[in-house]
């Protein structure tokens, strides 16, 4: 543990560079034209993927935005419609497109893909194979040795501490999924800990290195 609060735990890029990875025209070389799915899982933290989704939209990326039952209870799907500019999925049994199945089209055209927040939940469904809310639904059928998944895990520092979530930590970095994060400082909660969500910049560069763009 450090009381660095900008420390993480994970592979998170060093975000202390010249380049401004929140700047659209600078992430236009890294997104123009990539498909980039976002997955986000409920936790607290949600409201800071708008930031994500707005800049990647901006850079020329086409996203793609799939959000658990839980995550809509922190921001309204129509806030990351009107970002992304395209429909918001929520539910695996809604078919907003024609062609089926939805899951499988959508794991076929994305070039990255992020889980960010990862809940506690949604790591521990993700490495275990539960595919229980269209988030991990879409994510069962990447084919990861081609498509990059990141997953940004934000928690509680005592959520994140728990032997269940470490040992999900490890089958999650065994299985080829990148962590980004946890970064350690101020929570939500009140806590100073390890568990903040990366800041939106850092999980941005960390999609753009998984491209290798
Ligand atoms: C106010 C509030 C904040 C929460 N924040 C988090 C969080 O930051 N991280 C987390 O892992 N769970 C958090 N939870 C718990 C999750 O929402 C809960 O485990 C949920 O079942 C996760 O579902 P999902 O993984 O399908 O999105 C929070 C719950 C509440 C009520």
């Amino acid at each position: 543990m450090t009381n660095n609060p900008t420390k993480d735990h994970g592979n998170t890029p060093d975000c202390t560079s010249d380049q401004d990875w929140l700047d659209p025209v600078f992430l236009r070389t890294h997104f123009e034209n990539k498909s980039i799915l976002i997955g986000i899982s409920g936790g607290i933290a949600v409201y800071k993927v708008c930031t994500i989704v707005s800049r990647l939209a901006q850079a020329g990326a086409q996203v793609t935005v799939a959000m658990t039952p839980a995550a809509t209870k922190f921001v309204n799907p129509i806030t990351f419609q009107a970002l992304s500019g395209k429909p918001v999925y929520t539910s695996s049994w809604e078919h907003v497109e024609s062609k089926d199945p939805q899951h499988i089209s959508l794991a076929d055209r994305c070039d990255a893909a992020m889980v960010v927040p990862c809940t506690m939940n949604t790591l521990a469904n993700l490495v275990n194979g539960q595919t229980n809310d269209v988030v991990t639904l879409i994510l069962s059928a990447v084919v990861r040795e081609k498509v990059p998944v990141l997953l940004a895990p934000a928690m509680n520092d005592a959520m994140w501490n728990q032997p269940s979530t470490q040992r999900n930590v490890k089958l999650a970095e065994e299985d080829g999924f990148t962590l980004v994060g946890p970064g350690h400082g101020w929570q939500a909660c009140r806590h100073t800990g390890t568990g903040r969500m990366s800041e939106p910049e850092s999980c941005i560069q960390a999609i753009a290195q998984a491209l290798g763009s």
